[in-house]
This record gives C-alpha cells, structure tokens and sequence, in this order.
C-alpha cells in the first residue's frame, strides 16, 4: 500500500497498555464508549486489549470490532499459537483487524525471560508472524524491549519479520530507557540497514520512566518513524506511556516538523476527562495539553503579558483542544492589571486611585486565602468602597 510519506498513523493503546494499570480497569460497556470517542477523535487504530488474558478481555475486543467502523482494531498476542488463535477469534467482527504479535529483542529479555538464544527467539518471532498471517492480513511485530536491545540484532529481527510479512514493526522502548538521540538513532538505522523497511511502517511506542517518552516519539518520527502508540493522559504501566495530545500538539505547533495526524484536537480534552473518571486516574494538574492549570496564568509578570497579547504566553490556543478558556487566577502573586481585568468582568470600571486601594486589599486577602474568587471580588470593592 502506498502511504503519504508526511502522515504519521496514530495507535491508541488506552484500552490496552492504559488498562493493565492497577485501579484502572474498566467494564466492556465502558471500553466501549471511550473505543467510540477514540472513533471520533480519528485515531487510526485501537488496540482494544489482550485477548488470551481473560474472558473479558477477549470479550471487549469483540465487542469494540463490532461498535466502531473506521479505526483498525487491534488484538494483542505473545509470539504462541493459542494467544493469536485467541486474538484471531476475538477480531472476527471488525472492518479492519490487526494482530500484533511479539517478543524479547534486547539480551536481557532473551536471557532472563526466555531463557533462550537470539537465534531461537529470531525463529519464533518469524514463525508467530507466518502463523498470524494465515488468518489476518494486517500484523504488527514488537519487538519488546527494543530499546535496550542491540541495534544489529534488532535490525535482522525486524528484517526476518517484515520478510515473513508483518506490516508495521513497533519498536518500543518496553522500560522508557533511552534518551531522544539514542532512540532516533535506532530508528535511523533500521532505516538505513533493514532489507525492505519501506514495505512495512515503522512505529514508535515509549514508555515515560525517565520523563521522555514523548520526547523519545518525537525523535522516532523525526527519523522516519510513521506510527505513534500512545494512551490518553499519557497513562500506562509505571510511569506511563507517551501521551497521544503532546505528540499530536508538537506536531501541530511545529508544523516545519512537515507530519501530520487525522486527530480532531478540539476532542481531547473532553476525551481526556471522559478517561480520568473511568478510569479513576486524576490528571495531574500541571499535565501538557489537558491539565486543568495548562492554560491557567497566574504570576503577575505572565498575567500583564497575556493581557497585552495572548501569544506572549500561550503557544497553543486552549480551543483547539476542546479546553473551556485559558484563565487568569487571582493570587498573591497577581498583579493589578489581572485585578483590573476580573472587576471589569464583573463590571466595576475603577479609576487609578480606586484601583490602588482595592489591589492592596486584594493582597492582604489573597495572602490569606488561596482561591480568590468573585464573590471575594464584590465584597472587596464594596468594603474599599464603604471604607472610603
Ligand atoms: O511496552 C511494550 O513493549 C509493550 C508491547 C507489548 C508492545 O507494551
Ligand atoms: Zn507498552
């Protein structure tokens, strides 16, 4: 098939990945509704669960293949028969099924896991993509751990699979290990050194253990990775995994980057509040993209600068990923314009003088009360008022 080479596919493992964390496991009905708002939001694929691994597993991954029409549906496997005959079975619903199937690349996970050889592990991976391509044409292979593997081995690995007919090869960075360059470096040379890379897509799947699995997928992309595997909020095991917004925002801020998505922005942060309250995973507040303080300006220095010209604090405007409005908080640290700026909104035109008394009656309560808020506001300018 042929791919525009600037359109960069997105794989949402919510359901997968996001669900294995502990407390956030969620029921069939509601793997459905957030399979149907990943739908809207335009990922390309989602990877709905692991089959083998449970009777409900098995059962959302036919469930979601029967409620959603335009994203791939993914299952996925270890490299063994009974888990893609599992994965196979729970896909026969779906428009666009996809296995994906893998194993070990890195010497740890071959010697401490398996137990076993490079040679050995190279046969299975080969074999459990021939299998899987029997029932499904569409397979992706991970090479788990890839980020801490041997970049020559990786490369003859992802070359025997793609000879054997895989259609992505996901290369992840299982334990969130490497730093940006290393990880781009290791796309760079599957680029350069893998027999036929160009018949399969490349994807990209960090995990956030040292804080860079967006950076890590960013640097993967900007090497000719073309897949980006992420979850909503970013959540996953440990640390987490790379966050779909940052990426799709990065690319959209960074438009000489040349990639796009097909992802409706405006969706997240309606998606991202939808995931937090099933999943009961609080979004920390300062969280890129969809963190309730993302577009909240509260220095005095920032809140003179936004009011001056939005731009000169706000990269992203907050529309154009569904977040209500960026907003202005009052607290010790604010300034009189910000003062200004709330009393105008409530309709309270003060001239200087008046102004300079309510802002040092504003201090004295705002050091003293964390949420300054309007109902603060009309008491203060009614006792500045009365005292005067
Ligand atoms: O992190 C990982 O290696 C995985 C694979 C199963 C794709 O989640
Ligand atoms: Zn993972």
């Amino acid at each position: 098939m042929l791919h525009d080479p600037n359109r960069v596919y997105v794989f949402d493992t919510t359901l997968r990945d996001g669900e294995q964390v502990p407390g956030c496991q969620l029921t069939t009905p509601e793997k459905i509704e957030i399979a149907k708002e990943l739908e809207a939001l335009g990922v390309d694929i989602i990877e709905a669960g692991f089959p083998i691994s449970s009777p409900g597993d098995f059962q959302s991954v036919v469930e979601i293949s029967k409620a959603v029409k335009n994203p791939t549906v993914c299952a996925l496997t270890r490299a063994n028969k009974g888990d893609i005959d599992a994965a196979v079975e729970s896909l026969q619903y779906a428009k666009h099924p996809r296995i994906h199937t893998g194993i070990g690349s890195s010497d740890m996970h071959i010697k401490h896991k398996f137990n076993s050889t490079r040679e050995e592990i190279l046969e299975r991976a080969v074999e459990a993509v021939k299998y899987a391509k029997k029932s499904v044409e569409d397979i992706e292979f991970y090479a788990e751990d890839a980020g801490r593997a041997d970049v020559a081995y990786l490369a003859q690995m992802v070359e025997a699979v793609i000879a054997a007919g895989a259609t992505v090869v996901n290369i992840p960075d299982t334990n969130g290990y490497c730093l940006p360059d290393q990880y781009g470096n290791k796309i760079k040379y599957l680029k350069e050194h893998v027999k036929n890379i160009d018949k399969a897509i490349i994807s990209v799947h960090c995990h956030n253990d040292l804080g860079l699995a967006t950076a890590n997928s960013i640097a993967g992309l900007q090497n000719g990775a073309r897949q980006i595997e992420g979850t909503i909020n970013g959540i996953g095991e440990r640390a987490g995994n790379t966050s779909i917004e940052e990426v799709v925002m990065i690319l959209k801020t960074h438009q000489n980057l040349g990639l796009y998505t097909n992802i409706n922005a405006r969706n997240f942060y309606e998606l991202s509040h939808m995931v937090s309250t099933q999943m009961r995973m609080p979004v920390q507040p300062n969280k890129a993209i969809v963190g309730a303080n993302a577009f909240a300006h509260s220095s005095g220095i920032h809140q003179d600068g936004f009011l001056k010209n939005r731009e000169n604090y706000e990269i992203i405007k907050p529309e154009d990923v569904g977040f209500p409005n960026a907003t202005i908080v009052l607290t010790a640290r604010s300034g009189r314009h910000a003062l200004k700026f709330h009393l105008e909104r409530l309709g309270f035109t003060l001239d200087k003088a008046e102004l300079d008394d309510t802002y040092k009656n504003f201090l004295t309560l705002a050091d003293n009360k964390l949420d300054i808020n309007d109902a603060d506001l009309l008491l203060l300018v009614n006792s500045t008022k009365t005292a005067n």
